[in-house]
């Protein structure tokens, strides 16, 4: 449904869907292609915003200072989820000097350095997991068994939460990335995690270890970060951490192996595998629907059509990715594809600070997927692959395969 509003473009609704595997939403793909700056109604939230589709467009409105996190903030702007998902406080929702400092802040841990001195051990867990897997025998549910329980011991270890707690975070996870979940409910859910992970720093600025919550619980002392800001973080890059990553590479293997040409050349030559991962990140539309808006703090051009100061833009980077100005046939995957840098992490400021992080671990179980199981298939046919549905990532909710 699209109505005329009192003036400028008609705003559409944009009711996102649950789709499942790959197929890519079909309203943004048509915008990207007829109306690449374009006014929208999400299902939650107040008023309509911008939506922006095009490569060029988005890598600028995610680059341009003028566009803002921090208005966000007390604003029920338009948007997929009932509640927002990052708090106030949250290094998603600052601007600079705010911003600038939390970045500085996790930099280290998330760093090219510290990242390959973390994939050997994360390559021996991999490897522990995958043969623990091979001995239970065929058939096996791949995300359950393999993918989900590396990524959740990779960031458990990072942050320094105990892994007798995953349990109790797992379920806040799946409460707060629910499309489902109503905002009383969500506060509620947001009140436990933060109170855990308040609980967990205090501990930790008593008794230190070689991990994150340590670190920010030092920087707290020091007066570099607020309790809300350091908890705010610990949320965010532990749902990041279990969900995306295991969404997102669950979902690789998925589609390596519904394309079995391309995976047979893989794995005759697997130092094409970073090429092969950052071509599967662009073409795996990642979320349903869009993440957090910005403002506009003075009137801004974008692709030719003016945003006036105040007014909210959202991007869609999913789409980006499949620009046709930017990538050949966008819509095939070709890992073997040399084209522009794609945008799944996100662009400028606020680029994914877990990027080199989900990468290693995207390499590393890939890497050890193809090596470990040289006769995996999928275990049913292709459509019959459950997908997550009411969630912000998308993945498949099992990965029946057998060998
Ligand atoms: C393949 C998996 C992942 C994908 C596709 C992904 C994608 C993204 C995207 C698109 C953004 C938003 C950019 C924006 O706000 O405009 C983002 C931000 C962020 N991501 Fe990721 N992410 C992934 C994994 C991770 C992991 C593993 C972590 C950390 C454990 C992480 C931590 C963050 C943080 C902290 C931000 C906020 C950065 C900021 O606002 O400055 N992400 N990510």
């Amino acid at each position: 449904m699209s109505s005329p509003e009192n003036h400028g473009p008609v705003v559409h609704d944009w009711a996102v869907t649950a789709l499942p595997g790959t197929a890519f939403d079909p309203f943004p793909h048509r915008l990207l292609r007829e109306e690449p700056v374009a006014r929208v109604r999400l299902a939650h939230g107040e008023g309509h915003a911008w939506l922006v589709t095009r490569y060029e467009d988005v890598r600028r409105v995610a680059s341009d200072p003028r566009l803002s996190r921090a208005l966000t903030v007390g604003r029920p702007i338009t948007s997929t989820t009932p509640h927002t998902l990052a708090p106030a406080g949250g290094v998603g929702r600052a601007d600079p000097p705010d911003h600038t400092r939390l970045r500085k802040l996790i930099a280290p841990t998330f760093g090219r350095r510290r990242m390959t001195a973390l994939r050997e051990h994360t390559r021996r867990e991999a490897d522990r997991l995958a043969l623990r897997t091979l001995d239970a025998g065929p058939p096996a549910d791949l995300a359950e068994t393999f993918v989900g329980p590396l990524a959740a011991s990779v960031i458990v270890g990072l942050l320094g939460v105990p892994a007798a707690d995953l349990d109790r975070v797992e379920r806040w996870r799946a409460g707060l990335l629910s499309h489902d979940t109503t905002l009383p409910e969500g506060e509620s859910v947001k009140k436990e995690i933060a109170g855990y992970f308040a609980d967990l720093a205090r501990h930790r600025a008593r008794h230190p270890g070689d991990d994150l919550v340590s670190e920010l619980a030092a920087a707290r002392a020091a007066g570099g970060i607020s309790t809300p800001e350091l908890v705010s973080m610990s949320v965010m890059l532990t749902l990041n951490g279990l969900d995306a990553v295991r969404n997102i590479v669950a979902t690789m293997v998925y589609v390596l192996l519904v394309h079995p040409e391309q995976t047979a050349k893989l794995r005759a030559d697997p130092d094409r595998l970073p090429r092969a991962v950052d071509e599967l990140l662009r073409y795996i539309p990642q979320r349903n629907g869009v993440g957090m808006p910005r403002v506009a703090t003075a009137d801004v051009e974008i692709g030719g059509v003016t945003v006036r100061e105040g007014e909210a833009v959202h991007v869609f980077y999913p789409a980006a990715n499949r620009d046709p100005a930017v990538y050949t046939d966008p819509d095939r995957l070709d890992l073997d594809r040399d084209e522009a840098p794609h945008l799944a992490f996100g662009a400028g400021a606020h680029y994914c600070a877990g990027a080199q992080l989900a990468r290693m671990e995207a390499e590393v179980m890939l890497s050890t997927v193809l090596a470990r199981f040289p006769g995996l298939a999928l275990a049913t046919d292709p459509e019959s692959v459950g997908w997550r549905r009411g969630s912000v990532n998308r993945g498949p909710v099992a990965l029946p395969v057998t060998w």
